[in-house]
């Protein structure tokens, strides 16, 4: 018969969640007295199993769970043969899965709000560097590069709090306890099981505990949004930085040499993120369409969607080089003239008391009679160019007057300090909670 090879494998993303949700079904089982006292030595083994994953791995079974189970009735006899009594391979893979997510996601979390907090120190070094905004790639108005920098830790925050929302409200519920479907005859306490994992509540229906995959679309989500987001910094940043624009300097540690042009600065780290947000949009459409059309209930086409917890981590490298880029890169002034014409144009309008389609049309033919020279056609009108500081100084809220944006960044870290302390708060009780697990099963080895 001729088969696809195991998933064991990709099964080691999950090994230790495994591994840990084995423990808890089977520590509940023994506590509920569902299971004769004596069969307690497995838990020392499934202590055991979490160092030992090499072994474990190492023979040829179907998935990970069936390694599991086959090293344990190797080592602590029949008894063993408990652990699949009122638990599935359906429910145990949802629950690892979130297990291991769960973390994957908290690393990303950190690591975005390291990059929040080395933009906001760029804004505030930044924050009367001149730089033109384009639309359409052309010179659009005057701003600042504190201005952009905000732009992109707005974006990050936005994700962050999306993701944040994601994690607590729809990954960190527990599906154990639903079995292959629709529960089991047993009288398992879901909400005790929950709390041995340390999940913050219940996936309470059995079928979308154990069918469903919609967690792992949700969580993705924004993350492949914030990787798109970030993906179009990365082209700003590598277009920016070519001789042409000369906009931006990318850390030399960020760029690669040719093997054979020597004047060559490439922004390879840039390159690899923009690609990165390629594949983090692959996975999401994958997890959709693994899923779509699928009949409710597990089908093994769900184990093909495991591996995409992986994009969590390259999401994650991804916002860890860019943090790290944003705290040496190098903005030089630069002034567009051009981009001056509409403050020219709003100027027209108050000192001639035209209005604004006039001034536009009279500013765009000075343009045209001097050679697109905004100054000459300046004073062909009569006018003074306005300054940049002075354009700068006149924008409200939300645009790049450096003393508004000034108190934006102090409250945008206030902000990023609130996220800060919530996320190390919610990591403590998840890294209690595992330790909690861990000290119950062993004290139930010295009773
Ligand atoms: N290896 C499977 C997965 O990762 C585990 C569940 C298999 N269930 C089954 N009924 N064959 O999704």
């Amino acid at each position: 018969m001729t088969r696809f090879t195991s998933s064991l494998d990709k099964d080691r993303l999950i090994f230790r969640s495994v591994v840990l949700t084995a423990l808890a079904h089977f520590y509940h089982l023994w506590e509920r007295g569902l299971i004769p006292k004596d069969s307690k030595d497995v838990i020392r083994w499934l202590i055991r199993a979490l160092d030992e994953e090499e072994e474990i791995l190492s023979g040829s079974y179907e998935d990970v769970h069936e390694a599991l189970e086959e090293w344990l009735l190797r080592n602590a006899g029949k008894n063993a043969g408990w652990l699949a009594y009122g638990k599935s391979r359906n429910d145990q893979v949802a629950t690892a899965l979130r297990l291991t997510l769960r973390w994957k996601i908290i690393h990303l979390l950190w690591e975005v709000n390291r990059l929040r907090s080395s933009l906001l120190e760029a804004a505030e070094d930044n924050l009367e560097v001149n730089m033109p905004l384009f639309t359409h790639l052309q010179p659009a108005q005057p701003s600042t590069a504190a201005h952009y920098l905000l732009y992109i830790e707005e974006e990050c925050f936005r994700h962050w709090r999306a993701i944040w929302y994601m994690l607590r409200e729809v990954v960190d519920l527990s599906p154990l306890g639903s079995g292959p479907i629709a529960g089991s005859s047993l009288p398992l306490d879901r909400g005790r099981l929950a709390d041995l994992l340390g999940f913050a509540g219940v996936e309470v229906n059995t079928l979308l505990a154990t069918g469903s995959r919609s967690f792992l679309v949700l969580s993705l989500g924004p993350i492949a949004s914030l990787m798109v987001s970030m993906g179009r910094v990365a082209e700003d940043l590598i277009v920016w930085s070519s001789p042409q624009f000369s906009l931006v300097e990318i850390p030399s540690d960020h760029v690669s040499t040719s093997s054979i042009m020597p004047q060559k600065r490439n922004p390879v780290t840039l390159e690899i993120i923009r690609a990165k947000s390629a594949k983090l949009i692959g996975s999401l459409t994958s997890l959709m369409a693994i899923t779509k059309g699928l009949p409710s209930g597990y089908n093994l086409d769900l184990q093909e969607t495991n591996e995409h917890i992986l994009a969590v981590d390259e999401a994650s490298e991804s916002i860890r080089v860019m943090a790290d880029l944003f705290k040496r890169i190098k903005f030089s002034d630069l002034r567009i003239k051009s981009t001056l014409a509409q403050d020219l144009a709003e100027k027209l309008v108050k000192e001639r008391k035209v209005t604004y389609r006039e001034a536009h049309s009279l500013i765009a033919s000075a343009l045209k009679d001097n050679g697109w020279d905004l100054e000459k056609a300046a004073e062909s009108l009569g006018l003074e160019l306005p300054s940049f500081s002075e354009v700068l100084k006149s924008r409200g809220r939300g645009g790049p007057n450096p003393d508004i944006l000034r108190k934006e960044i102090s409250s945008r870290k206030k902000l990023l300090q609130d996220d800060i302390e919530k996320l190390a708060d919610y990591e403590g009780e998840k890294r209690e909670a595992e330790e909690n697990l861990l000290r119950l099963a062993r004290e139930s080895l010295m009773e």
